[in-house]
């Protein structure tokens, strides 16, 4: 310290002192202190950081060992809170609540004029009144035959990889699916990711290995400057053929954004309605002012990622599940046979939504969706109560989905997968638990178009192959929470043997 200059040395000492004053008033005079968790994690954020970064924990690891060592609800970070008791989702999430996102979980996506990160209600309540017309449940019955053809070119890659003598990697083969599905819906130009020999798609496997620098970014602001202001050929540098697919789709998404604002009219031409002949609508925005290029890109990006992984982890996880069964596959077939007896005949997607296994097989597989993200939503200065404890405002609270969707209390055997609970009489009761896609204003705006997707990809993978898990090779779900679970062990191999009838 005594060779720095005086400036130097008043400064950091400014730093210590702010920081020790920050710490002491986290521990005793914030108006979370009564809330029970570990110290480290009430005194700063960085305890977090540290367990996650440095020690390398999952953050649905340290939640549920926080709930066990501390009880129902924990804090978390000095100014957050999470809540083990199903009963606080319904207090967070509801359709009343217009509390705003917590920031920092959102920052990490750099996209903070995107809808899924937009963090104030308002500004997120505008751009998804824009876009909810594309994703309306009508809008996607009509255009079920742009998934169909996806699905139909992804069984023709199944169909194909068997022929080969090769067990299909279907953690990839899904994801791919989903990229293609996505793209093709939101852009109306797939990314093809299903005709990669393999589906060893680079773009694919970009968007997964992009996922720990969300973490990275929730917790240092920095980083997300530095990924936002590094050119790309110094990150191309730097980086393996993973960043350059990713740089791939930026580039083609902004070329497909400057042709459109060069010439509106070319949306004309569009095959199908697209996301920017709303985004670019100006009735669809009621005379406010269109978004910017930034935002438009940035939301192209954020529909892709919010689309691909999700769906792509959901059917993987649920064919994994389904195959894991002879009986369940075999209940599977007989009721898809008899709807769909002509197998070069497919039904529509509304015939697959009456039948009731097919759609018992889906919820089920949602219900054990792994895990995934605590939304953060901020307390308004008026205060809550949840689950009973009287909140103040500004706390940040969130509880995650498998706090509900995994509780014994909620679902009676819930580690197992057991279709048949949503044939049972009281199936209707347990409808409302199934929060997967979150509730309330902020809640998922794809859901029609995943559940479009799972259908009809379910059906037509059980109708269409007879299946088998490489034994050898048996998959692993183990995962990291980075937003969205980041899976760590083997992939599913399954191989699939075409049905001629
Ligand atoms: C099984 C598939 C899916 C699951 C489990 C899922 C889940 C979720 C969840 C939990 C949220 C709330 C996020 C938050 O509060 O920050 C959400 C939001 C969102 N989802 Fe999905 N999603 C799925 C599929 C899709 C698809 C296919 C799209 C494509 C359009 C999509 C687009 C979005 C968007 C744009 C938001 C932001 C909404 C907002 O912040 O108001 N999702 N999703």
């Amino acid at each position: 310290m005594a060779h720095l200059p005086l400036f130097a040395q008043i400064f950091a000492g400014g730093v210590v002192a702010w920081c020790a004053y920050r710490v002491v008033y986290n521990l005793y005079f914030h108006p979370l202190s009564n809330f029970p968790g570990p110290r480290g994690a009430a005194a700063t954020r960085l305890w977090l950081a540290y367990m996650e970064l440095y020690k390398g924990v999952s953050l649905h690891l340290i939640r549920m060992q926080l709930h066990d060592k501390y009880g129902d609800v924990i804090r978390i970070a000095p100014n957050e809170l999470h809540f083990a008791n199903p009963e606080a989702h319904n207090d967070i999430y509801n359709s009343r609540n217009k509390w705003d996102k917590d920031y920092r979980t959102y920052r990490a996506f750099d996209a903070d004029t995107a809808s899924l990160c937009l963090t104030s209600y308002h500004d997120a309540k505008q751009r998804k009144d824009v876009l909810n017309p594309l994703f309306s449940r009508t809008a996607i019955t009509k255009l079920q035959d742009l998934v169909r053809t996806r699905i139909d070119m992804f069984c023709d890659a199944l169909g194909r990889q068997y022929a080969e003598g090769k067990y299909s990697d279907l953690t990839l083969g899904c994801r791919c699916l989903a990229m293609d599905i996505i793209t093709s819906f939101c852009f109306a130009q797939s990314a093809d990711a299903t005709n990669v020999p393999d589906f060893n798609s680079e773009l694919v496997h970009a968007t997964e290995e992009m996922l720990p620098t969300l973490t990275l970014g929730t917790h240092f602001q920095a980083f997300v400057w530095f990924i936002r202001y590094t050119p790309q050929w110094v990150a191309l540098r730097m980086g393996s053929p993973v960043i350059a697919a990713l740089f791939r789709l930026q580039n083609r998404l902004t070329e497909q954004i400057d042709d459109i604002l060069r010439n509106p009219s070319s949306l004309e031409n569009a095959l199908h309605p697209i996301i920017y002949h709303e985004l670019l609508s100006p009735e669809a925005h009621k005379g406010r002012p269109l978004p910017s290029k930034r935002s438009l890109l940035e939301e192209a990006t954020i529909l892709v990622g919010s689309g691909s992984d999700t769906v792509g982890i959901t059917l993987t996880t649920t064919v994994a599940r389904i195959v894991s069964s002879p009986q369940i596959q075999e209940k599977l077939r007989a009721e898809l046979r008899a709807a769909w007896p002509d197998v070069n005949e497919p039904p529509r997607y509304e015939a697959l939504q009456k039948l009731p296994f097919l759609t018992a097989v889906l919820k089920e597989g949602l219900r054990m969706f792994p895990g995934g993200p605590a939304l953060p939503r901020v307390v308004p200065p008026e205060g809550a109560v949840i689950a009973g404890f009287a909140i103040p405002g500004g706390a940040v609270v969130s509880q995650c989905f498998t706090f509900v969707q995994h509780a014994e209390s909620v679902f009676e055997r819930a580690d197992e997968y057991l279709p048949e609970r949503w044939l049972a009489g009281d199936a209707n009761s347990l409808e409302s638990s199934i929060v997967i896609f979150s509730k309330g204003p902020r809640s998922c705006l794809g859901i029609n178009l995943a559940y479009c997707e799972l259908y009809l990809a379910l059906a037509h993978i059980f109708r269409r192959f007879e299946l088998a898990v490489d034994i050898k090779r048996s998959p692993d779900f183990t995962f990291k929470e980075h937003f969205v679970p980041y899976f760590t062990g083997e992939h599913l191999h399954v191989a699939c043997k075409p049905l001629d009838s």
